[in-house]
C-alpha cells in the first residue's frame, strides 16, 4: 500500500546562517525523505524559517533594516545553503505568513472555547530605555550562585546554575544598558496543567505508544511526573509590543510567542504546499488522517515538540504527530563546534571551500542512528572514511570497468550472471537495508552496503578485467567481467542514491538509465544495453581541503557573521579606504571622499560604544586596542591609531561612536572588529586626533542616525 507521508524537519532561525550542526538533522531527514520517494510512497517534506521573537527585531533594528527585510535576506541565504547540500524540501516557506497567521488565530480560538486559555498578570523585567520587556536571554548580571560577572538571566555558564533573572546581582539589560524595572503586564498561558492535557500528554508520551524514542520517553515521564504530582505548569504563549509576531486578534499590543507559531509553522508550509500541489490539507491534518507525519528535531526542543504541541493539536481538533525523531548534537573532533578553534563550520563556507556536499552527506549518513546520543565529526576520520569508503570501495567498481566497455564493446553490455554471489547478496540484502533505512539506522544500513561493496571489489579483484585486456581471445569474458562489475555499481547506487542524490544522478547518465527506485535492486541491465562514456563521480579528498576550512573559519568567527556583508560595492570600498586612513591616522580629506546618498550612508550602522577595556598594542607605534560594548553579547575588538593623542588608562569607562558593520578586518595584531570616529586636520597629523563623544545621556548600543 502507498503510504503518504509528511515530514517535517525543525525550523532554523531567521536571524543566523546554516551551519554543520544544523546540517546534521536536514541531511537526516533529507535522506529519509529521499529513501521513502525512492520506495514508492508519496512523502512531502516541508519546512521553513522561523522568523519571529526579540533577537530577530533587535537584529533588524541593528542593520538599520526591517525585521521583513532581514528575514528575506536570511530566507534566500538559508535556501542556497540547503541546495548547496542536497537538502530537497517540496516547500521551503516561512512562519510571516498568512498561512501560519491563520492557523495561530485557529488555535487561539478553539482552545480559548475549550477553556484551555487563561489571562494573568505576571511581573517582568522591563527596560526603561528601549521601552520593552526583556526575554532571559537579554538581561545580564552577576550570578545569584558564584557571583561570575556578565551572566544571562536564565543561567550561569560559569557554575551551570539556572535561576530567575529576577535573582541576578546587578541586573542590566543588555539591549541598552540600563537597569531593568519589575513591571506586570497581562499575559496569555496555554493551561497545560488542565487534567485533559495532562491525561493525554501522559498517554501520548508513553513508549509503548511509539511516538517517541525510549529516552525521549522517559525524559517526558520526568518531567510530567508521577500521577499524584501534577508537574505540568501553563505555558506563557504571549508577549508584549514592541514583537514581531502575529498580534493576538482580541488583544491589541499582545503578541503570539514565537515558539506558539513556530510549529504551526509546519502545517502553514504544508498548507502553502496543498495550493501548490492541489493536496488536499484535511487528508493529512484531520484527526482521523491515515497519513503519517513526522518531525525531526534535536534532543533540545523536546519540550516544545513532545508535550507542548501535541497537547496543542489534540485540544484544537488536529492530528497529533505519528513520531517525533530527535537526534544529538554534533561535536567536531570530540568537542563542541568552536568558532575560536574553526570547527563552528557554516555551510556556505564549506560550499565556498569547493567541498563536496556528498563527502559530508555520507560521512554522516556513516554515523547516524535513530538514538538521541550526539554524533562526531572527526575530521581525520572524515577524510579517511570517505576516501576508503566513497572512492575506493564505490566509485572504483565503475571507473575499473567503464573504460573497456566503452573501448572494446561500444559501450554495450553483457548479460550479467544474476547467480554471481556478489550479485545475489546485494539484491538479497536489499530488504535488510530497506528496513535500517526505514528505521533511521543510516550508520549500520553504510555499514552493510560497504560490507557488499567489499564482495563487488573482492569479485573484480579475482577476475581482474586489466589482466583478461591484455590477453587475446578473452574478449567474452573481459565483457561478462566488467558487465557484472557495472551491475553491481548500479546496484549499489540505489543502495547510495538517498545519500549521495548529485552521484546518482551522474551514475544514472552515465549508465544511461531511468532514475533509479529502489524496485530496481531487483532487475539488472539487459544484454546490449548502452551505457555513456564514464566521467570522474567523485574525487578524493585532500586533506589540505579540510585544513584550509578550518582556517577559513577561523577567520569568520562569529563576531564577523553578526552582520550581513556591506553588499555594495562602492561603498564597501569607500569604508575600506575610511578604515585603513583611521588605522593608520592619516588625512580624510574631503576632496578624495566621494558623495554618497542619503540611502548609501544608512548603510553605514554608527553605534554608541562604551570603551570597556583600552591596552597598548606590543609592536605597534600608532594603534591602540580597544573593547567596545555595543549592547551586544560580547565587547567588539577594536585596533585603532590614536594612540599618538591618548593614554590607554584614561579611555576606559568613556563612550565614543563607533561603525558597527564595517567587514571585520584580519590585523597583525588580530581582528578588527569595526571602527572608531574621530576628528582630525585636513593633514591628519598624528598629533590632532579627537575622538568623538556622544551628548551625555546616550547609552551603549543606541544608534547614531
Ligand atoms: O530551536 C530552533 O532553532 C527553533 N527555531 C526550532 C523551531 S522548530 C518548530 F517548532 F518550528
Ligand atoms: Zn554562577
Amino acid at each position: 500500500m502507498t503510504r503518504k507521508i509528511l515530514v517535517t524537519s525543525a525550523l532554523p532561525y531567521a536571524n543566523g546562517s546554516i551551519h554543520l550542526g544544523h546540517l546534521v538533522e536536514y541531511i537526516q531527514t533529507d535522506i529519509w525523505v529521499r529513501f521513502q520517494k525512492m520506495r514508492g510512497n508519496v512523502c512531502w517534506y516541508v519546512c521553513a524559517d522561523d522568523t519571529h521573537g526579540t533577537p530577530i527585531m533587535l537584529r533588524a533594528e541593528k542593520e538599520g533594516v526591517t525585521p521583513e527585510q532581514l528575514i528575506e535576506r536570511v530566507h534566500d541565504e538559508h535556501t542556497r545553503d540547503f541546495s548547496g547540500f542536497g537538502v530537497k524540501f517540496d516547500n521551503y516557506y516561512s512562519t510571516h505568513s498568512d498561512e501560519t497567521r491563520q492557523f495561530c488565530e485557529l488555535f487561539y480560538q478553539r482552545l480559548k472555547a475549550a477553556g484551555l486559555i487563561e489571562a494573568r498578570s505576571i511581573e517582568q523585567f522591563y527596560d526603561p530605555v528601549k521601552a520593552m520587556f526583556l526575554p532571559d536571554r537579554f538581561i545580564k548580571g552577576e550570578c545569584p550562585k558564584c557571583g561570575a560577572a556578565d551572566q544571562y538571566g536564565d543561567n550561569c555558564e560559569a557554575c551551570g546554575a539556572a535561576y530567575a533573572p529576577t535573582e541576578l546581582k546587578n541586573p542590566r539589560s543588555a539591549v541598552s544598558g540600563a537597569k531593568p524595572e519589575l513591571k506586570s503586564s497581562e499575559h496569555y498561558f496555554f493551561k497545560l496543567s488542565d487534567p485533559r492535557c495532562e491525561a493525554f500528554l501522559r498517554q501520548y508520551t508513553h513508549h509503548a505508544e511509539g511516538r517517541l524514542q525510549l529516552e525521549a520517553a522517559h525524559k517526558m515521564q520526568e518531567w510530567l511526573g508521577e500521577a499524584n504530582e501534577h508537574k505540568l505548569t501553563d505555558w506563557d504563549i504571549s508577549r508584549d509590543a514592541p514583537y514581531f509576531g502575529f498580534e493576538i486578534p482580541d488583544a491589541p499590543g499582545k503578541y503570539f510567542y514565537v515558539w506558539l507559531d513556530a510549529p504551526i509553522g509546519y502545517m502553514g508550509s504544508f498548507k502553502n504546499l496543498c495550493a501548490k500541489q492541489g493536496l488536499n490539507f484535511d487528508d493529512y491534518f484531520k484527526p482521523d488522517s491515515d497519513a503519517e507525519l513526522y518531525h525531526f528535531i534535536g534532543k533540545d526542543i523536546l519540550y516544545f515538540h513532545a508535550l507542548f504541541w501535541p497537547a496543542e493539536l489534540a485540544h484544537v481538533g488536529f492530528r497529533t504527530p505519528t513520531s517525533i525523531f530527535a537526534h544529538g548534537f554534533l561535536t567536531v573532533d570530540g568537542a563542541k563546534m568552536s568558532k575560536s578553534r574553526g570547527t563552528f563550520i557554516t555551510a556556505e563556507s564549506y560550499l565556498q571551500q569547493g567541498l563536496n556536499p556528498e563527502w559530508l552527506r555520507y560521512y554522516f549518513a556513516g554515523k547516524l542512528t535513530n538514538t538521541l546520543e550526539d554524533l562526531d565529526l572527526n575530521l581525520e576520520d572524515f577524510v579517511a572514511r570517505v576516501n576508503s569508503d566513497l572512492i575506493g570501495k564505490y566509485i572504483n567498481i565503475a571507473s575499473r570497468a567503464a573504460g573497456f566497455i566503452s573501448k572494446r564493446f561500444d559501450g554495450k553490455l553483457a548479460a550479467a550472471d544474476a547467480q554471481l554471489p556478489a550479485i545475489r547478496a546485494i539484491v538479497e540484502a536489499a530488504p535488510r537495508v530497506a528496513e535500517l533505512f526505514e528505521a533511521r539506522e543510516f550508520s549500520k544500513a553504510m555499514r552493510e552496503i560497504m560490507a557488499l561493496a567489499d564482495g563487488a571489489n573482492q569479485y573484480v579483484d579475482s577476475v581482474k578485467p586489466w589482466e583478461m585486456a591484455k590477453q587475446a581471445g578473452k574478449e567474452a569474458e573481459l565483457r561478462l567481467a566488467c558487465s557484472n562489475s557495472l551491475n553491481l555499481f548500479r546496484l549499489l547506487t540505489v543502495f547510495l542514491k538517498p545519500v549521495l542524490p548529485a552521484v546518482a544522478k551522474d551514475a544514472e547518465k552515465f549508465l544511461n538509465i531511468a532514475p533509479l527506485t529502489w524496485a530496481d535492486t531487483a532487475t539488472l541491465l539487459p544484454a546490449g544495453h548502452a551505457i555513456h562514456a564514464y566521467s570522474h563521480l567523485m574525487i578524493r579528498i585532500d586533506p589540505k581541503q579540510v585544513t584550509a576550512l578550518v582556517e577559513a573559519n577561523k577567520e569568520s568567527m562569529a563576531p564577523m557573521k553578526r552582520r550581513a556583508p556591506i553588499r555594495d560595492k562602492n561603498i564597501e570600498k569607500h569604508i575600506n579606504k575610511l578604515q585603513s586612513d583611521n588605522e593608520a591616522a592619516g588625512a580624510l580629506t574631503t576632496e578624495n571622499i566621494p558623495q554618497i546618498s542619503i540611502d548609501e550612508f544608512a548603510k553605514v550602522d554608527l553605534r554608541v560604544a562604551r570603551i570597556v577595556e583600552a591596552s597598548h598594542v606590543e609592536g605597534a607605534d600608532k594603534l591602540v586596542r580597544l573593547l567596545l560594548d555595543i549592547g551586544e553579547e560580547k565587547p567588539r575588538q577594536v585596533f585603532a591609531g590614536i594612540k599618538s593623542a591618548y593614554d590607554p588608562a584614561a579611555l576606559q569607562g568613556r563612550l565614543t561612536v563607533m561603525v558597527a558593520n564595517l567587514a571585520p578586518r584580519k590585523m597583525k595584531f588580530g581582528i578588527s572588529e569595526g571602527m572608531i570616529l574621530a576628528a582630525s586636520d585636513a593633514e591628519g597629523k598624528t598629533s590632532g586626533i579627537y575622538l568623538l563623544t556622544p551628548d551625555s545621556g546616550a547609552t551603549a548600543g543606541m544608534r547614531v542616525k
